[in-house]
């Protein structure tokens, strides 16, 4: 037994010295209590939640019957509360039971005792909880030459030059994900590269399955649609085509042969200049159901992005609404479309995209960005989970939130796009690693509130000192309001960098580019006024939303102030309700987002000591970035606006509207993002 436990700390040494940011969440408190334990099964799932334990506790014992264990885990429960890979865990200082019906499930009661431990909860009664959505799955934009599409953590976690090769602690990922349940992982950007498909690199994709399997982490892929011609050297990807079905069923037939559990492919099809099946005249459900009935005969799902739009397509908030209710009902029953939070792209704050509670005999599922595109890198302070509770809970009726249309069918699943990276710390930035816990604690439960997933996190990541904990997660609380005031307020989109998104840019003018990806197509400023008119007066987005939203959001005097200019047109001299003209309104949005991150800087450096030195001088030195970047985003969308408003600025900027157009030039972020 010495000598078996001996082996095992030393193979685990390298993990066990990690620095607490690279660990990310996992390192749970030590059980005090002498437990015995015992175990129902014995597969590599239990292996992996033995290991969790042992690392956990100083003397692990196991008992000769599982009768005689005081600490029991069970995957063969037949506790009706249970559903899916759900648990139940009754717990003291004496005895503790974990129940589930599946190995995987017992894996996540695991982690929930060992968080529940941690937060000082050890008795612990009838504890049940099931996953809300089946599928819970991170999307990675990695390409097979490594790099990663939005990624500001380093290199892609999975591929370099062309290959797979991915982290050494890949088991440190599998670990972390397993914790909050996430079950499934798309590896590859989708933009798809065809070569993802190819017998080579699918070998060394079985070797990420195998890695991962324990853990119950499905692996999936993301597939370029023109993949038969480009890959197979077909003369057409045409989805009625006999020999491209025939060539997506060996295809299917092969995968599976290497990963028996594979999960099923994600697909960006006809959507900025990929391919797609309207490539042949056939519509989107031709393509998914083509794809749906090679994967179904092993278990296999097809998750379909809804992320479409044209240049010719006119309001390009109304256009992926427009391409898929009339093919609602029309695809195959493993089939999900994804479709992202708002109706344009991951902006700091948008409406729901009308497709949530739209499509109704379809299943629909959600796509949110944990990486941080158009949030500020892995630099800005960005607790995601409040805007991902704002949208959840968003009622699109009178009688339902988006949750609930995200549950009309059984088949429920959720994506975040990871933010991930080779850096040490994964995300870039120890804060943006809250991010990705918040995803995965939603998809299990998107009724837990925005502020428990952060006290979780920062107790299990930054200080067990509870007033530094709550001044932390006040921070947390508040800084995606102070994000979207000093980026985008009221409303505005898409007034980020070209190309690149990184820094304000509403001025953006690239001669002979695409005009729906140029900043003043959302922000119409002139000198008549800001905003999109989405209006009935205007594009009539608004007759995409179900009543009472439809009204609510077509009159200005009754929009919500936050989308006011989504929605509506205004002139620089409009007077809201609180008597502020829609300029002064503006400004002090600019000035309140600033004003936000500089007593984030305050709070910040009184909490020094409370949190390890790296840790605090890792953020404070990011919040430096973050308040320059905000006074930048501040003072160049400002000084645009007032060259069509002509109305004087409330305070002193920073910068020179000059200074603002050449900052963006110096690509500064590039020299912090190194590995
Ligand atoms: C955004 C993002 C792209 C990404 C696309 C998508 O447009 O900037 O990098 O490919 O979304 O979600 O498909």
């Amino acid at each position: 037994m010495i000598i078996k436990r001996l082996l095992l700390i030393l193979a685990l040494l390298p993990m066990m010295a990690v620095a607490q940011t690279e660990n990310l969440w996992l390192d749970f408190k030590t059980l005090e209590e002498p437990f015995v334990f015992g175990f129902s099964s014995k597969n590599a799932t239990f292996e992996a939640l033995k290991k969790e334990l042992y690392w956990n506790i100083p003397n692990f014992y196991t008992a000769k019957k599982l009768e005689q264990a005081s600490f029991q885990v069970v995957d063969n429960s037949n506790n009706s509360a249970i559903s899916g890979d759900g648990f139940v865990i009754n717990a003291d200082e004496k005895k503790v039971k974990i129940e589930a019906k599946t190995s995987a499930g017992a894996l996540y009661g695991v982690y929930e005792y060992l968080r529940l431990y941690s937060g000082g909860t050890k008795v612990i009664k009838d504890y049940v909880s099931n996953p809300a959505y089946k599928y819970r799955i991170l999307n990675h934009w990695d390409n097979p030459d490594g790099s990663v599409e939005r990624g500001y953590a380093g290199k892609s976690i999975w591929f370099d030059g062309g290959k797979i090769h991915f982290r050494s602690d890949i088991e440190t990922y599998a670990r972390a994900n397993a914790s909050i349940g996430i079950n499934g992982t798309v590896i590859d950007n989708v933009n798809a590269d065809p070569k993802v498909l190819s017998t080579e690199m699918l070998r060394d994709i079985k070797t990420v399955a195998d890695r991962l399997r324990p853990y119950n982490i499905k692996v999936y892929l993301a597939v370029n649609f023109s993949s038969p011609a480009a890959l197979g050297g077909l003369k057409t990807s045409d989805p009625l085509d006999q020999d491209v079905v025939k060539w997506w069923n060996d295809k299917c037939n092969e995968i599976y042969k290497l990963i028996p559990d594979f999960g099923g492919f994600l697909v960006k099809a006809n959507s900025e200049g990929l391919p797609g099946p309207m490539d042949f005249g056939r519509t989107h459900a031709d393509g998914a159901n083509m794809l749906a009935k090679a994967l179904k005969p092993h278990g296999g799902i097809v998750m379909w992005r809804a992320f479409v739009y044209n240049p010719q397509g006119g309001d390009r908030a109304k256009q992926a609404y427009d391409e898929f209710m009339p093919l609602d009902g029309k695809f195959d029953d493993n089939v999900i479309i994804q479709v992202k939070n708002g109706p344009v792209d991951f902006q700091p704050r948008e409406p729901f995209s009308p497709l949530f509670g739209g499509l109704k005999k379809t299943p629909i599922m959600p796509e949110l960005q944990i990486t941080q595109e158009y949030l500020g890198y892995s630099d800005h302070l960005c607790f995601l989970a409040t805007m991902w509770k704002e949208f959840l809970d968003y009622p699109v009726n009178n009688k339902e939130t988006v949750k609930q249309t995200t549950q009309y069918h059984p088949f429920t699943a959720i994506a975040g796009v990871a933010n991930t990276g080779t850096m040490k710390n994964w995300c870039g930035y120890v804060m943006a690693q809250s991010n990705w816990y918040a995803f995965g604690r939603l998809a299990w439960n998107p009724d837990i509130t925005a502020q428990q997933i952060a006290d979780e996190w920062i107790a299990l990541t930054l200080t067990s000192d509870k007033s530094a904990a709550a001044k932390i997660s006040d921070m947390m609380m508040k800084s995606r309001e102070a994000v979207t005031d000093y980026m985008t307020p009221l409303g505005l989109h898409h007034l980020m960098g070209w190309s690149d998104h990184w820094g304000p840019e509403p001025w953006c003018d690239i001669p002979g580019a695409r005009e729906d990806w140029m900043p003043r197509y959302y922000h119409k400023a002139a000198d008549d006024g800001l905003g999109f008119n989405r209006s009935s007066s205007g594009s009539n987005a608004v007759e995409q939303y179900q009543e009472p939203l439809k009204s609510l959001y077509d009159n200005p005097k009754l929009c919500p102030k936050e989308y006011v200019l989504w929605f509506h047109h205004l002139p620089w001299n409009y007077v809201f309700d609180n008597g502020n003209t829609l300029w002064n309104e503006l400004c002090y949005h600019y000035t309140k987002g600033v004003s936000q991150v500089e007593d984030f800087q305050k709070t910040w450096a009184s909490l020094k000591g409370k949190v390890s030195d790296p840790i605090y001088n890792d953020v404070a030195k990011k919040l430096e970035v973050q308040l320059d970047e905000a006074q930048w985003w501040r003072d160049g969308c400002l000084l645009y606006f007032q060259t069509f408003s002509k109305m004087e600025l409330p305070f002193t900027p920073k910068y020179t509207f000059d200074q603002c157009k050449a900052k963006l030039k110096t690509k500064e972020y590039v020299a912090r993002q190194k590995d």
